[in-house]
């Protein structure tokens, strides 16, 4: 009876918590690069929330830094024109405050994921400058204010190039002007001084990009305008190391570091499958002719490929090892290849292999290459 007790609640805890058990006897990365810079990760409410144990146990051991998904993002935390919805967004930081890791806020101020009626008045009719700017410094100053000594630093502005380098034709830059981007700065300096302030975008390792940030960063340092760091992206750059170019990724890390700022690199994945870019939004499912062209290893990653991620990882990180004192933090965006974006983007339902632990939680083979860049130093 108490044999079968113990076998039944061993096969029911098992059953509640699936069995996978997430390697110890590996390194940390965040103890690997103590020296050098911070190591992050981005998290969903669901691993926030403790519903996938092991994704938890990974981003303790290895993280000391967490950018929330979504729950921070204006079509999330502030639905309505006076409604505001924390739970998860609290939630997000308890996790980060229990853990000691240093938490980045994400994102406030970005044309994507911002619902229609923040442009508009309650008849609809869209907002002049001032109403925009008073609607602007409310939300910053509602979340920076609530997170004030909590949240250590703010993506203040997310995404706000074109790829020719020009400010990208938002609402934002349409109804109050270029000044925008110095308004979201001071209103969430001001609602939480210590706070660090970044400035996020992608592809700005591109040399037009690489000037519209330029730019962008002359201009606020002449209106001193207070700013800490700016983020390269690194989203779905690709095994192929021309995209990007080590030249170009040293470039823009050098470019902002002459200006003054720290570098961060915020949100890294390494895109092995072929570019789909042309069929955003289809789903895989539905196109079976071109299914094993465009998702061709449904099954598992092959050795070659794997080698070569590994080979691109070690690659990547050598450049940011090498220029480790002008970065502050490496973040990947997510933790494990069953959990993230780019099985579901460009195109939805195919198998990505974009991070260093696999779909069973454990870690890869560009794992230990990453590990190995620090070794080297
Ligand atoms: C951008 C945003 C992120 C996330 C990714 C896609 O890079 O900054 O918050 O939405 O797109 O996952």
């Amino acid at each position: 009876m108490k044999i079968c007790k113990l076998i039944c609640s061993t096969v029911l805890l098992v059953g509640m918590f699936n069995t996978i058990v997430v390697a110890e006897d590996i390194p940390a990365l965040k103890d690997v690069f103590k020296d050098d810079f911070l190591i992050g990760t981005s998290l969903v409410d669901d691993i926030v929330r403790g519903r996938d144990h092991n994704a938890v146990a990974i981003v303790k051991k290895h993280f000391n830094a967490i950018t929330p998904d979504n729950v921070m993002k204006w079509d999330f935390i502030h639905t309505q024109p006076k409604k505001y919805e924390f739970d998860a967004a609290d939630r997000f930081v308890d996790f980060g405050r229990k853990n000691n890791m240093f938490i980045i806020g994400h994102t406030l101020i970005w044309h994507d994921q911002t619902p229609g009626w923040v442009f508009k008045d309650n008849q609809g009719k869209q907002l002049s400058r001032d109403e925009l700017l008073e609607r602007m410094k409310d939300h910053i100053s509602t979340i920076v204010g609530r997170y004030k000594g909590k949240v250590n630093g703010w993506d203040v502005v997310n995404e706000v190039l074109d790829p020719n380098g020009s400010l990208r034709n938002s609402k934002w830059l349409e109804i109050i002007g270029e000044d925008y981007i110095a308004k979201a700065f001071e209103y969430a300096h001001e609602a939480d001084p210590n706070a660090e302030l970044y400035y996020n975008d992608y592809s700005i390792e591109n040399p037009e990009k690489r000037e519209g940030v330029i730019r962008i960063l002359k201009d606020l340092k002449a209106k001193n305008t207070y700013l800490t760091a700016v983020g390269i992206q690194g989203q779905a750059w690709r095994l192929d190391k021309h995209y990007p170019t080590t030249e170009n990724i040293e470039a823009i890390i050098n470019a902002v570091a002459e200006l003054g700022y720290k570098v961060m690199i915020t949100e890294l994945t390494i895109d092995v499958l072929p570019n789909a870019a042309k069929y955003e939004g289809a789903d895989i499912k539905m196109m079976a002719r071109m299914e094993k062209k465009l998702n061709p290893y449904p099954d598992g990653l092959p050795d070659d490929v794997q080698q070569r991620l590994a080979d691109r990882y070690a690659e990547l990180f050598g450049i940011f090892v090498k220029h480790k004192d002008k970065i502050s933090r490496v973040t990947v965006w997510g933790i494990y290849d069953g959990k993230n974006w780019l099985n579901d983007w460009p195109i939805k339902g195919r198998t990505s292999y974009p991070l260093l632990f696999d779909r069973n939680y454990q870690p890869k083979p560009a794992f230990f290459a990453v590990v190995k860049t620090a070794e080297s130093k």
